[in-house]
């Protein structure tokens, strides 16, 4: 194994191997790990470390059905047993600003869906911003204020697969020193 394969073994291969995953056994995802997806998305990096986002874990199944219901490419949260609908809080961001509480809440989200791989579970980003009516679904639903932008609904369950990594390395993309 050369020293690249050794720089891709170990935390590394949680980042290589991720995949969005939309099919669910029926078993239930625990608590703990719940707040764990959680607690990692807290731990992400935000602009002047405002932390401008919330998390609703949902278990319930009428909810997570009604989720699915308004969410034209979120129909496997109808198989879900939990989700993690994270929340961007523009006023609680720096300058207020409601496109870094969109960035800082990005970042928490990719945490979430990293940590699901980490942990053996599957998740998927399920888009709500920026489309007007989704997001206007998901805050119906789950009632969240106006001032919050409802920014993804993450999944959360055991998979029915083990999907096979994507290499999505792509040299041509990257410049050295100048465009
Ligand atoms: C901003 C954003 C919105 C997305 N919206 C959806 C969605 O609504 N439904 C869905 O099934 N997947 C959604 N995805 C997941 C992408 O389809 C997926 O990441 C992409 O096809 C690459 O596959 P991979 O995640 O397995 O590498 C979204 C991803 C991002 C980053």
């Amino acid at each position: 194994m050369g020293t690249g394969e050794q720089k891709k073994s170990g935390g590394m291969r949680v980042i290589l191997d991720r995949r969005s995953v939309r099919d669910y056994t029926g078993e239930a995802v625990d608590a703990d790990s719940l707040d764990l997806l959680v607690r990692a998305g807290m731990s992400a990096p935000t602009a002047k470390n405002m932390q401008p986002w919330s998390f609703i874990i949902v278990t319930g199944r009428e909810t997570l059905d009604r989720l699915a219901e308004g969410l034209p490419f979120g129909k496997m949260l109808g198989k879900a047993p939990a989700a993690v609908v994270v929340c961007a809080l523009p006023e609680q961001a720096n300058n207020g600003s409601a496109e870094l509480a969109v960035i800082d809440a990005t970042c928490a989200s990719e945490n979430i869906l990293l940590t699901a791989h980490a942990l053996g579970l599957g998740s998927v980003w399920v888009a709500a911003y920026p489309y007007e009516e989704r997001m206007a679904h998901v805050g119906s639903v789950l009632g969240i204020p106006a001032e919050v932008v409802p920014l993804c609904v993450l999944p959360v369950g055991h998979p029915v697969a083990v999907k096979q990594p994507i290499d999505k390395y792509k040299p041509e993309r990257i410049h050295r020193e100048r465009w």
